[in-house]
């Protein structure tokens, strides 16, 4: 099984950039930057990493991501994550990265950018793999700063494929930001959103109506019938992330998790590592705790895997030819 998964081709859809921060290069950045953080050692860095829920993952997230301030650190932390892809087989990957956290600190759009797409354009170059990045608006700001990081945005069309929506669900739902997804989608922008990860079914009601093409976790998806057929009769996908969920206690183990569920039910279910540095593991690790969980039948992790290359933003004769791949693999 485990031979299956390190080998199966796969594509990651939920993956914030500044989630794949490992502590050494946090130290490194913060020492060579200027910028302190709360801890001297790995060590007092690993023992912060013990959340209670979103909010407490979310302090030290953002905490983490200050080091981040030259184009050269963005591009590094980018490239090794997608080093990082390369060993675990993963052939495309969609990636998220949050404006604000860094514009908020007086950190040129451009710089991030810049670096981020740098790292993209040399692992499609060198490791051939694919990507896209998606921008995602900071749901605890209003709408009004969300809308000007938006048209900052307008500037990096060619970079940034998506809008995305994160940061603290309960208390900011989908509606809140219902201009300025629609402001987007006018420019032609994709458009995705955080939903029920620890907000109610509601808030993935509201982010279909904010017209988005696939829900970033959804784990509460079962609390309406209604709601979940209209994901499965329209196989709306869901970008689950199972290691995130057991660390932020939305499931309190990954025995409960309901992804296997959802998949027999027909749901358009993907796996995918959300912060890899904070939760204990890259894709493979989310597929293996997954598999010893839950015990899924071989051909339903290869279908975990053609799900992600459906719910990607590819071009469809790309899609082809990576279904080819995973096919052939057995
Ligand atoms: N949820 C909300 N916001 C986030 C997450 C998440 O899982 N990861 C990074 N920002
Ligand atoms: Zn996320």
């Amino acid at each position: 099984m485990l031979h299956f998964i390190h080998s199966l081709p796969k594509i990651e859809l939920h993956l914030h950039i500044e989630g794949a921060l490992e502590p050494e290069m946090m130290l490194k950045l913060s020492h060579a930057n200027g910028i302190p953080i709360p801890y001297q050692n790995l060590q007092e860095i690993r023992r912060a990493y013990q959340f209670g829920d979103l909010q407490s993952f979310l302090d030290l997230y953002y905490a983490g991501a200050s080091v981040l301030c030259k184009q050269e650190d963005f591009f590094e932390l980018t490239w090794a994550y997608m080093l990082r892809c390369h060993q675990e087989r993963v052939v495309h990957t969609e990636i998220f990265f949050d404006p604000q956290t860094h514009t908020m600190r007086g950190i040129p759009l451009e710089t991030v950018v810049r670096g981020i797409t740098q790292a993209l354009k040399k692992a499609k170059e060198e490791l051939g793999i694919s990507s896209y990045l998606i921008a995602c608006i900071l749901r605890h700001l209003s709408e009004e700063e969300g809308m000007r990081t938006l048209e900052d945005l307008l500037d990096f069309r060619h970079e940034v494929i998506g809008i995305g929506l994160d940061s603290s669900e309960v208390g900011n739902p989908p509606s809140k930001f219902k201009n300025l997804f629609k402001r987007a989608k006018e420019e032609g922008f994709l458009l995705v959103a955080h939903a029920g990860e620890e907000g109610d079914s509601s808030y993935i009601q509201e982010a279909l109506e904010l017209g988005v093409c696939r829900i970033d976790h959804g784990v509460r998806c079962e609390e309406s019938l209604e709601l979940l057929e209209v994901l499965r009769s329209r196989r709306i996908p869901l970008t689950m992330c199972p290691l995130s969920n057991y660390a932020l206690k939305v499931t309190p183990n990954l025995k409960n998790h309901n992804l296997l569920r959802l998949l027999r039910y027909g749901l358009c279910v993907t796996i995918n590592s959300d912060d890899p540095a904070y939760f204990g593991g890259y894709m493979n690790a989310n597929f293996e705790a997954i598999a010893q969980a839950l015990h899924p039948a071989q051909d339903e992790l290869r279908q975990l895997s053609l799900n992600a290359l459906e719910a990607s933003f590819l071009p469809l004769d790309q899609k082809k030819e990576i279904k080819a791949l995973i096919l052939e693999y057995s």
